[in-house]
């Protein structure tokens, strides 16, 4: 069989809606400043769907950081890997603020959170070790896994009675080969926002002898009293092994960190292939990614902004009745009941007739007849744009009881690819 025929027949989970959704549901393209309001074709609509918590990405102090940092240096500088020829004092300064402000002994710059992790993953282990993680693992998680050579025992989302069952396993099999534990959890679950139980995990470290690694692209910035994540906010900073971030989230940029003591971030140096064979990152995401965590430090007022905004949500939500699980976090989704007809045709009515932007979420990720809508509130949402999307979400949901959006199937309502 032709590889290119097999791969276009072959459309793959997320590409079952294609031809419906392109531009709508899928790619669809938000345009305007990055702000609470933003235009979609052609419409303003409030915008719940980016990871902007503490609304950095259109910050002045960001923008003008962001500017100074392409003048002075343009995108080119450094050129090469870091190993070679890519090495700044900015990018070890970094570093060396972000090892701080977690508690580590050093930190290593990553040029994107996803491959970042897949290396490190990689870099961590060999066939003899195994790794015991969640079953609602990120794909950079799961990716990172598929180079491993070794075992994985994966336990149901949060569930610590089958977590000790699998670190049983894993401590029966590495008595026999000489190999180790690596547990990995997130901090945060991005997807319904509730949080890794770092605590529960780490009670069962002496008795297993494991290392954590923990993934909280959601929880750096957001979560804990200083914003350094949901290690902070559960009090086990000192606990956790290996600590990942990304710039993608909170910090609204691009790159991403690991912190953990300094010979393993030294051994990760020469080991990483994600960094070893790729240019290291531009300057101007350096030094904007040192105004950012300066902000995240040294200006409280923004993270209360965000969980100001995140409270008012979700208490809104269920005192109006509505599913938003087990968030714990500004993650706030909203389990709704309908197939995808129904939830393509409710995405649209909101965006189109009530100015409202928000994701969607649609089988294979969450089981067959849920619909899962995703909210992301920032600190530049405000309480107005809160009660109104309160009020139209139980417009909505009423027109989805009675059967208004159960017209038939998936509405054609996207464009030509490209
Ligand atoms: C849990 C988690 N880990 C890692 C990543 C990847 O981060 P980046 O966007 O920096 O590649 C994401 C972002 O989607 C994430 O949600």
């Amino acid at each position: 069989m032709d590889i290119f025929e097999k791969v276009i027949s072959n459309k793959g989970p997320l590409g079952l809606y294609a031809d419906q959704g392109y531009g709508y549901f899928y790619f669809p393209k938000l345009e305007g400043q990055i702000s609470n309001k933003m235009i979609f074709r052609g419409k303003e609509c409030i915008v719940w769907s980016l990871n902007n918590y503490l609304g950095l990405a259109n910050h002045p102090e960001v923008r003008e950081a962001d500017t100074k940092g392409a003048a002075d240096w343009g995108m080119g500088y450094p050129m090469g890997a870091r190993m070679m020829s890519g090495q700044t004092e900015y990018h070890l300064e970094l570093e060396r603020q972000l090892a701080e402000f977690e508690s580590k002994e050093s930190a290593y710059l990553l040029n994107y959170g996803y491959m970042g992790m897949v290396s490190i993953i990689d870099s961590l282990l060999d066939r003899h070790d195994v790794v015991v993680y969640d079953s609602e693992s990120h794909a950079c998680i799961l990716d990172g896994l598929r180079l491993h050579m070794g075992k994985r025992f994966v336990y149901p989302h949060n569930d610590m009675v089958s977590f000790e069952k699998q670190l049983g396993r894993a401590k029966k099999l590495t008595d026999e080969t000489g190999g180790g534990i690596l547990v990995i959890t997130e901090g945060v679950y991005g997807m319904a926002g509730d949080l890794g139980n770092l605590k529960g995990i780490l009670a069962f470290k002496d008795q297993y002898n494991f290392r954590l690694l923990v993934d909280d692209a959601h929880g750096f910035g957001t979560m804990g009293p200083n914003g350094k994540g949901t290690s902070e906010h559960q009090q086990v900073m000192d606990k956790v092994d290996m600590y990942f971030g990304t710039f993608a989230k909170a910090m609204a940029g691009i790159g991403a960190f690991v912190a953990s003591d300094k010979q393993i971030i030294k051994s990760l140096t020469f080991k990483m292939r994600s960094q070893i064979y790729a240019k290291s990152l531009p300057m101007p995401m350096v030094v904007g990614a040192m105004k950012r965590l300066e902000l995240i430090r040294t200006r409280p007022e923004l993270r209360e902004k965000l969980w100001t905004i995140v409270k008012a949500l979700q208490s809104g939500l269920k005192e109006n009745g509505f599913d938003i699980g087990n968030t714990a976090s500004p993650v706030t989704p909203v389990f709704l009941k309908g197939g995808v007809g129904e939830a393509t045709q409710m995405v649209q009515d909101m965006r189109e007739n009530h100015g409202l932007f928000c994701s969607i979420v649609i089988y294979p990720v969450v089981p067959k007849g849920v619909i899962m809508l995703r909210l992301i509130p920032t600190a530049i949402h405000t309480p107005e744009d809160v009660k109104y999307t309160i009020d139209t979400f139980k417009l909505v949901k009423q027109k989805l009881v009675v059967g208004e959006y159960s017209t038939g199937g998936v509405p054609y309502v996207g464009d030509e690819f490209r």
